[in-house]
């Protein structure tokens, strides 16, 4: 396995880009049929999930719109439990069905505030696409509807993820080693 150092930490491969590529080919493949003539709106959380974002949107072939949210929850390695929005929503939502696209769901504070605050502007149905999930962390009621990959409860960087604003340029997806 492959090893790669981001800053202070050492990381080894769990996850190679091919894997990734196949679970966002799944998942659009499903949001292409369920969403067909829905004109969803997809909703960018930045800043981890520009590269599965871009990745799924080559692959979602019916008529949208995407758009960019901005929300930082992480300090290190794991969540502060808060999450700060940095850059909000412009777009009129009214009855409109919104996809959150996240790179990951941990605890599910992100997407769950996020949901909140997109039905509160009047969207009619709200679902969430993650690239991957950690279903042993997640502690909300409502499941992402479309999920990439479930993965353990580790700390990984890489395709869009970061430790520290670093590492989010590494193709595949890495672990790191305790
Ligand atoms: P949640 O609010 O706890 O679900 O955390 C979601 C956000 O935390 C994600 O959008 C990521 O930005 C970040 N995050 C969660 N787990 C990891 C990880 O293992 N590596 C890097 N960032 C992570
Ligand atoms: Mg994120």
């Amino acid at each position: 396995m492959a090893k790669v150092r981001v800053l202070d930490k050492e990381f080894e491969t769990s996850i190679p880009e091919s894997a990734i590529q196949d679970a966002v080919r799944a998942v659009a493949e499903k949001i292409n049929r369920d969403l067909e003539g829905k004109d969803p709106l997809f909703v960018c959380i930045l800043n981890g999930a520009f590269m599965f974002a871009a990745d799924l949107m080559k692959c979602v072939s019916i008529p949208c719109e995407i758009s960019f949210v901005k929300v930082a929850s992480y300090a290190g390695t794991s969540t502060t439990g808060k999450v700060k929005e940095l850059i909000g929503f412009n777009e009129n939502l009214d009855g409109r069905t919104v996809v959150l696209v996240e790179d990951i769901v941990d605890t599910g504070i992100t997407i769950d505030m996020l949901r909140k605050q997109v039905s509160a502007k009047g969207a009619a149905d709200v679902r969430v696409a993650t690239m991957l999930y950690k279903p042993d962390s997640f502690r909300m009621d409502i499941k992402p509807e479309y999920i990439g990959l479930n993965i353990p409860n580790d700390f990984i960087v890489g395709h869009g993820l970061d430790y520290n604003g670093y590492g989010r340029n590494l193709k595949d997806i890495y672990t790191l080693i305790q």
